[in-house]
């Protein structure tokens, strides 16, 4: 079955072309980062202006670049929610329409779904001949790690009517912060650039990840939540009023100074050791909290494998400590590549297969859900 998948809860606009939930004809994203950079952060307006500017270019592309016409498509999946209502509505009035244009099903899929899809769906491509099924690597655990969310999940499968259907029983989540949000903000405060994810992963390479001795996060209550709020105020609270808050000025004047890219080594050059020291010990926090509660939830589940989805999952101490944890542990941690961690349409289309197969048709009254979470 080809599933034309669209995504636009955030500041991607997204589509793919994805068959049987298993190989990816298209996966075509546009990224909205130069349209929010000097803001430091999304705004949701302009984020959905720039979805209705874009969704119709980047579905034909997706067309395109798979080499079929619309008519070919056999169901549609769009991402009903969480995120930003008028980016959603975006997306999804769109599938709408053409799916009722064309007589398709459409699907409405949760976007932490379509994360934890982004890595069966790679993971079932790698195992190639065909033989392996989602079913090989669940029961798992999945860290969902984004800008917008951090949970876990127990994910289960069954077969029914044979067709698989899936299962997911929220384990713990961010009370506060998202693990990406707090990344993007200790960047913001530190004039590194946006989105902060990725820039802190390349400087902390050259920081001192144990400069800094953040002590472990604390939850009272559930075990499996997070909270990285706390951890951006202690960051806020070695920075202001010291040399580091002058040095974060200059850096934010230089950056309005420089027309064109800021590469890494001219960045690095206005960083301290200080500064390196500070970005690479609040990663190691971030990090530390993530892989030991995940692997304290996959212990207390009595799961084999763990699934590592979303865009912190890009983070690549993220991915040497999860791989490290698990071999130690003789557990089985799978991550998508880059491009399937981040925001991204195939995830969509691949969750959306199952629920299309099983016949789980969304109506006319399919729309968005800023809050909508996943299972129970
Ligand atoms: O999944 P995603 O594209 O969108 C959301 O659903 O939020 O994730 C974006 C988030 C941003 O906060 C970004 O800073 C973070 O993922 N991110 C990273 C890395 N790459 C992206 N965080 C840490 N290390 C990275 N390499
Ligand atoms: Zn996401």
């Amino acid at each position: 079955m080809l599933v034309l998948g669209i995504e636009s809860s955030c500041d991607e606009t997204a589509a793919a072309v994805v068959e049987n939930a298993e190989r990816i004809l298209s996966n075509v994203v546009a990224s909205q980062v130069l349209a929010h950079e000097k803001y430091g952060g999304v705004v949701p307006e302009l984020a959905s202006r720039e979805h209705l500017r874009k969704i119709s270019l980047v579905v034909d592309e997706a067309l395109t670049r798979a080499a079929i016409q619309l008519e070919d498509v056999e169901g549609l999946a769009v991402t009903e929610g969480p995120g930003l209502i008028g980016s959603l509505l975006v997306g999804l009035v769109y599938g709408k329409a053409v799916a009722s244009a064309l007589g398709k099903p459409l699907v409405g899929v949760n976007h932490l779904e379509g994360h934890i899809h982004a890595v069966l769906l790679e993971n079932k491509l790698a195992a190639t001949n065909g033989q392996s099924s989602e079913a090989t690597f669940l029961p798992a655990v999945a860290l969902v790690v984004s800008g917008g969310h951090t949970s876990l999940f127990l994910v289960e499968s069954e077969t029914i009517g044979g067709h698989a259907v899936f299962s997911y029983k929220p384990l713990g989540q961010t009370r506060d912060d998202a693990a990406g949000e707090a990344f993007d903000k200790v960047a913001k405060l530190l004039a590194l650039g946006y989105p902060g994810g990725p820039v802190i992963d390349r400087l902390a390479r050259f920081g001192n990840a144990r400069a800094v001795g953040f002590g472990r996060i604390k939850m009272k209550g559930n075990p499996l939540d997070f909270s990285f709020s706390g951890l951006k105020t202690a960051v806020l609270y070695r920075v202001r009023g010291t040399d580091l808050a002058t040095e974060a000025e200059a850096r934010r004047a230089w950056r309005r100074g420089v027309t064109g890219r800021v590469t890494d080594e001219d960045l690095r050059a206005q960083c301290s050791r200080a500064t390196l020291d500070l970005v690479a010990s609040f990663q190691n926090a971030v990090v530390t909290d993530l892989v030991g509660r995940t692997l304290a939830a996959a212990e207390q589940a009595g799961v084999q494998t763990m699934l590592v989805s979303g865009g912190v999952a890009c983070n690549s101490q993220l991915r040497e400590r999860f791989a490290a944890a698990a071999k130690a542990r003789a557990l089985q941690v799978l991550l998508p590549s880059p491009p399937l961690s981040t925001d991204n349409a195939a995830m969509i289309a691949a969750a959306g297969y199952y629920k299309l197969r099983a016949g789980l048709h969304a109506d006319v009254s399919l729309t968005g859900h800023a809050s909508f979470p996943l299972g129970r």
